[in-house]
Formats: structure tokens, sequence, C-alpha cells
């Protein structure tokens, strides 16, 4: 299975990286959301026989399922295998993985929210840090590895409301009975996550990404005060770092003016924005990712083809463009639609 794909790969800077500085490139990368996971049959076989928390806090297990898509397909990134709720369990938050998460008792009052501990990323949660520098020792030439961490309000979320939802009315309710409360524990999150951001760049990240899976909630109002604080305040302790930072709002269409007041190298669209709409709001000092609807992977070969070249079409000629998926890679996805699609997205944009 674990094909040597170095010798396909340019020399000098990896090709994400250049685009991630919206540099000229020999072809558009191309990674996907939540590619370490369970489309993957070497992914479904470790995890019949190891749990999902057991496979976040194994250094070693952690390193191998990061590797695994990027041993199998031509990508142009690996990223971390983890969840954006790791580092809250090494707060001392009890929750457990239903898939999704459920925390055990939800954070709802004042005190509970100055109740919370600091994280220490080397103290309490050490296995990631040695997950990132194991992965990245191990990563084929050429092919840099992205840390991450969940942003601050879409944290607040799950911490809040308790379990994946669809309207998180209990995170929502916070936000306008608590507002002063609500920005501490924002504020605190931001504090966590910088810090875990800033070891993962220390142990080896060469990229970091936010994850704020649910922007898309909130109206402008609301994100600004409290979404765009929290990931403004976690981006702005790592700028000096060097590493580029990548921000992801799903269902952030609306919000685009508001990100685009954020100091990051790379926004990531979700599906539902044409890439030129986004690059006309965010203006040309950023790089996109995205922004293939998951769904489409479920087309036809030719129908696939077409979609994907849709998507390039949408970025334009210019640099600065990531191909992804607009969310994470859905569980029934089959494995050769994805191989088509990495092929695809850099035969198409391959520079003669
Ligand atoms: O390949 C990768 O992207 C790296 C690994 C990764 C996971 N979670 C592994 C995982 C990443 C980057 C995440 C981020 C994450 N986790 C987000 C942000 C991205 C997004 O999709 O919006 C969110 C919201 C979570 C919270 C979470 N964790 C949910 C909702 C679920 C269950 C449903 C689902 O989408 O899988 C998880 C569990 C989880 N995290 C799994 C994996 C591979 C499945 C666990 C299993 O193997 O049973």
């Amino acid at each position: 299975m674990a094909r040597d794909l170095s010798v396909e790969r340019p020399p000098g800077e990896p090709v994400f990286l250049r685009a991630c500085r919206r540099a000229p490139v020999p072809y558009t990368p191309v990674w996907i959301m939540r590619q370490a996971g369970r489309y993957l049959p070497e992914y479904r076989e470790l995890r019949s026989k190891v749990d999902f928390v057991a496979l976040t806090r194994s250094a070693e297990l952690a390193a191998q399922v990061t590797l695994q898509p990027v041993q199998r397909y031509p990508l142009d990134a690996a990223i971390l295998f983890s969840d954006i709720m790791t580092p809250l369990q090494g707060m001392g938050i009890a929750l457990e993985f239903e898939p999704g998460p459920v925390v055990r008792e939800p954070i709802r009052t004042a005190a509970q929210v100055d109740a919370l501990p600091s994280l220490a990323p080397e103290r309490d949660v050490p296995f990631v840090l040695e997950a990132v520098r194991l992965a990245r020792a191990g990563a084929p030439r050429g092919v840099p590895l992205i840390g991450f961490a969940g942003a601050p309000f879409t944290l607040f979320c799950y911490l809040v409301c308790g379990r994946p939802s669809k309207e998180f009315a209990a995170a929502r309710t916070f936000l306008y009975a608590e507002p002063h409360a609500a920005e501490r524990l924002i504020d605190r999150l931001a504090a966590a996550m910088a810090a875990y951001l800033a070891a993962q760049a220390a142990a080896g990240a060469q990229a970091l990404m936010l994850f704020e899976s649910w922007a898309g909630l909130l109206g402008p109002r609301e994100y600004r005060r409290f979404a765009l604080r929290g990931a403004r305040r976690t981006l702005a302790a790592l700028r000096s770092l060097g590493v580029p930072l990548i921000y992801y709002a799903n269902g952030g269409a609306t919000l685009l003016e508001a990100i685009a007041e954020l100091d990051v190298d790379v926004v990531g669209i979700d599906w539902r924005t044409p890439l030129g709409v986004a690059r006309r709001i965010l203006g040309p000092g950023k790089a996109l990712q995205g922004n293939l609807d998951p769904a489409a992977l479920f087309a036809a070969p030719a129908e696939l083809e077409h979609h994907i070249d849709a998507v390039l079409e949408d970025a334009g000629p210019g640099p600065g463009h990531i191909f992804n998926l607009g969310h994470g890679i859905w569980p029934e996805t089959d494995p050769d639609a994805v191989a088509r699609l990495i092929d695809r997205v850099h035969q198409r944009t391959a520079r003669r």
C-alpha cells in the first residue's frame, strides 16, 4: 500500500506552503479535510481494534493515522490526526465520543467559566506534541504537516451545549443571557488554543489551522462579538511564529466581510460560496482553500471531473488557491473517488 510518492514532488519549498503565501506553484495543491478518517479502509481496520480516544492519546498510532492518507495518495499536505476536543480533555473536561463529542458537565454558569483551568500543552497533551514530531519525521518529502485546533466559538458550542446539535440552542442562548461570561469563556479558550497551536508549531507543524465549524449559527453582529473576537485573539498570538495561518469558517457566506479583517494567510471556504465571490470580498491578500461539496465525490467519474473543474474555474488562474472540499469528507466516500479527485486537480492545473 505504502508507495513512495515523494519522487513526484518538485524540490524546494513544498507546493502547499507556496500556495499559502500566494507564490507561483507548478500545480494547485490539494488536501482534504478529515482525510485521516473513516472513509479509509486502513483507518477502519485500526479503529476496529482501538477506540477513538485511545487513538488520539497514542502518539505512535495518531502519527500512523496522520500518514495513512499521504501514503495512499499524492496529497500535498498531511493534517494531524486528533480532535478539536482533545486539548479540552487535557484541561480536565470529561467527555466521550459517541461518535461526536459529548461533554459530561456542560458549562452553563459564570462560576464554571471562571473555574476552567488553563492549558499547558507539554504537561496536559504531551501525546499530541509527540504525534506531531513523529508525523513530521515520517511524512514524505514535500508534504508539510498541518497542526490544528477548534476555533474558540466552535469549542464554546460543544462545551455549553454538551453535544452536537443542529441549532446549538443552549450555546446561543448563553451568548445573550450571559454575554460577559460568554466573552470570558471565549477569551480563555483563545488563550488555551493559542498555546496549543504554538506548541504544535514548536513540535514541527508547518501550518496551523483553526476550524470554525459552527460560524454559520451566528448573524454578523454576534459573529463579530464572540467568534471573530476569539479567532482574532488566538491568531494574533501566533502571527510571529512565521508559519501560515488558516481559518476555515463553515456556513460563513454572510460573514466574509468580517472574516476579511482577520490577519490570516488562508481562508477556508465552504461549498456554498463560489470562490470567485469569496475572492472579491476577501481581497487579493489572502489565499483561498476549498471548496468542492463533499457530496460531489458521489458523482459518476465524468461528472466529478466536471464539478472539480468548476471549482478550479471559480478559483481563477492566479496563485493562492489550495484545493480542498468545502467541509470534511464523508465516511461513505469511495476511496477511489479521492484518488480521481487528486489526479484531476494536479493534471488540470499543471503549469505548462
Ligand atoms: O483528517 C483530519 O481532518 C484530522 C482529524 C480530525 C478529526 N476531527 C478526527 C475525528 C479533525 C481535523 C477533526 C476536527 C473536528 N472534530 C471538527 C472540525 C471540523 C469539522 O468537521 O467541522 C469538529 C466539529 C469535530 C468534532 C467531532 N469529532 C465530531 C462532530 C465527530 C463525530 C462525527 C464526525 O464527523 O466524524 C468527531 C469524531 C471524530 N473526529 C472522528 C474522527 C476521525 C470519528 C471518530 C471515529 O473514528 O469513530
